[in-house]
């Protein structure tokens, strides 16, 4: 695919990554994009580059709008390997480039290549780049996702390449939004966008409300926003900020999903009177095996409703090593305003829905105590018991719900 013009004399130039299936350990199963930008002004300006095994793609796109040898600029929004690695080969195409980067970007970068005789600028929030007709203006985004992070807004075209920030892990033909729902869904787009925040941007919710209050206080107008994956939002690119702000706010449906795994299958059975009694208080549920869903889909389902439900067998005295798995990669991304409970079985001593607890205190969610627990199978009676106890978490969840 060859380069694209997303505004006049401001081109894609990015590789799509139609294959990959794991993104450093979150499953992509759309593959993804890696977009970088080439401004072609008085002084022409590259704007990120991409993934290191992609990078003739771009050196492609860039060699057919202009000779490489010809950027005087590079900018560096962010050094994550799947942006910055291909700086090497493009500083042998443009040595005498000048590179925009943030302090930290900086030192990251210097961790990545030998650089010393490339030429830096360092830039902090508010500093400018001219390109001749064009003004860009960085804005620092620490932590968003990296220390590292910047966007750049280019004033005269009312453009944020947001870098990270309102991407997507979507490989398709579609460039920009508009093309993407009409060539699939607006749906499956929507989905893309929580699936990625779920598992990149949850600790973050706080620091991205005050960045988009911050923009909006600065008064940048922005028509288009062009992030590092995925379609560039140019029809409504107010419909993705808003989407932020309300994953930022918690927004969340109300539904308990129900997370489980299963040695022998007496977990996964105390799911079904579990439904029920959940369903019985009118509240929608959701069942999820983890060994046979990508645990950052179970990620992006849990952020997508209010409440959760943890099955885990004792193994061990311990969780069941995938259910613990799950629970340690939902903690780093520490999640807030949710709804938790825990249950399972047990054949000797039980120990797992208590460690399950007390990693949900650990991590600060409104816990329902106690859980339910099952000795080897569930008989009649335990089932009563699992009915119960989904019928009152659900009535607490709906409780809870109303906060938010
Ligand atoms: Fe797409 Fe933080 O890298």
């Amino acid at each position: 695919m060859g380069a694209v013009e997303v505004k006049p004399g401001i081109y894609w130039v990015g590789a799509i990554d139609w294959a990959i299936r794991d993104f450093h350990g979150y499953v992509t199963p759309n593959g993804t994009t890696y977009n970088n930008y080439l401004i072609l002004d008085r002084h022409v300006t590259l704007v990120d580059t991409v993934k290191h095994e992609f990078c003739h793609y771009t050196i492609d796109n860039i060699k057919g709008l202009t000779d490489p040898a010809g950027i005087e600029n590079i900018v560096i929004n962010h050094i994550e390997n799947d942006h910055a690695t291909s700086m090497g080969e493009i500083m042998e195409l443009a040595p005498n480039a000048l590179i925009h980067i943030t302090e930290r970007g900086k030192k990251g970068l210097d961790r990545f290549f030998d650089t010393s005789r490339w030429k830096f600028r360092i830039v902090k929030t508010g500093d400018t780049l001219n390109t001749g007709t064009k003004t860009i203006t960085f804005l620092e985004t620490p932590m968003l996702h990296w220390p590292d992070s910047m966007m750049s807004y280019v004033k005269e075209d009312k453009l944020l390449i947001s870098q990270d920030g309102f991407g997507q892990h979507l490989a398709s033909a579609a460039r920009f939004d508009d093309e993407y729902c009409d060539q699939c869904s607006t749906v499956e787009l929507e989905h893309a966008v929580r699936d990625y925040y779920a598992n990149i941007l949850m600790p973050f919710g706080q620091l991205i409300k005050a960045k988009i209050a911050e923009i909006q206080k600065l008064g940048l107008e922005i028509d288009m926003i062009a992030p590092d994956h995925g379609v560039i939002w140019r029809e409504d690119p107010g419909k993705i900020v808003k989407m932020y702000l309300d994953m930022a706010n918690s927004k969340a449906d109300l539904r308990v999903v129900i997370v489980y795994d299963t040695m022998w299958h007496s977990t996964e059975y105390m799911t079904i009177p579990i439904m029920e009694g959940i369903k019985a208080a009118g509240v929608e549920v959701e069942v999820i095996k983890l060994r046979a869903t990508p645990m950052s889909e179970a990620t992006k389902r849990f952020w997508e409703s209010r409440a959760m439900l943890l099955g885990t067998p004792t193994l061990n005295n311990i969780m069941f090593p995938t259910v613990a798995e799950f629970l340690t990669y939902l903690r780093g991304l520490r999640p807030k305003n949710r709804m938790v409970g825990a249950f399972g079985s047990f054949g000797w001593g039980g120990g797992a829905v208590k460690e399950a607890y007390a990693v949900f205190k650990q991590m600060g969610l409104e816990a329902v105590e106690p859980g339910v627990e099952v000795l080897y199978r569930p008989g009649p009676e335990d089932e009563k018991k699992c009915f119960e106890f989904g019928k009152q978490f659900a009535e607490k969840v709906k409780e809870y719900h109303q906060k938010f």
